[in-house]
């Protein structure tokens, strides 16, 4: 597979089979992603992975503080005010999952599944943590994200699906409890991995992007 096929083929899943990954398999894809530039390579990261009984333990934990209306403390805080440019496109996305499954972005209900879908982290069988020390950033989030998405290039050669997901951050201290995360590490993103369910209509609807011709400007070339 060529660096190209990854790039075309990665996208966010949002519906997993619960088949397992396996161990190894899992290790293979982070050490491929180590190879990931780094600032004077310091290397900032630091890796955990949720798997079987763990995932479900954060995965039932999540969803029963969403029932019980518990507020999400991420430790990278969420934007809260997008600039409007921007929250067009968010909500373009949005609108766009929608009418792929037919469903209202106004109904309550779909509102709630949809909250319970991110909580459950999508079904996904894992879930890779990536946490930097505070101190580092803004500069190691631009390591983490090299990380990141090293890490979702090398898990489409192994036929795995991944999601990042703010999402899977919300509840900190679920995820220090269950997978041991010291309190000096800061928690940043989620990589939820496994293989998906390739027919779901929340799969199949592709994001699309802004044409070259708008982001790019090149002088001299
Ligand atoms: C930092 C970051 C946080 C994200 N958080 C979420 C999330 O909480 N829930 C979710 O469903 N998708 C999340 N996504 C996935 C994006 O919605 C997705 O990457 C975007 O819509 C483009 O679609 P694609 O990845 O399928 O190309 C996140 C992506 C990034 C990079």
């Amino acid at each position: 597979m060529s660096v190209g096929e990854a790039l075309a083929a990665r996208h966010a899943s949002r519906v997993y089979e619960p088949q397992a990954v396996p161990r190894g398999v899992l290790t293979r894809v982070i050490e491929a992603a180590t190879r990931a530039p780094s600032w004077g390579n310091t290397q900032p990261w630091e890796v955990f992975i949720a798997a079987g009984e763990t995932m479900n333990a954060i995965r039932g934990a999540y969803l029963a503080n969403l029932r019980n209306h518990v507020a999400p403390s991420p430790e990278v805080g969420p934007i809260e005010v997008w600039p409007a440019h921007v929250q067009q496109r968010y909500t373009d996305r949005l609108l766009a999952i929608c009418a792929a499954l037919g469903a209202d972005p106004a109904d309550p209900a779909g509102q709630q599944a949809a909250a319970e879908g991110q909580m459950a982290f999508f079904g996904a069988p894992a879930t890779i943590f990536l946490c930097s020390h505070p101190g580092l950033e803004p500069w190691s989030l631009f390591d983490l994200g090299a990380l990141g998405q090293s890490i979702m290039l090398a898990a489409v050669e192994e036929g795995l699906s991944t999601t990042p997901a703010f999402s899977a951050v919300s509840y900190p201290d679920v995820l220090r409890r269950e997978l041991e995360i010291p309190e000096d590490y800061r928690i940043v993103i989620g990589i939820e991995i496994g293989y998906e369910d390739e027919t779901n209509p929340m799969n199949t609807c592709r994001s699309v992007r802004r044409s070259i011709d708008e982001v790019l400007r090149i002088k001299g070339a």
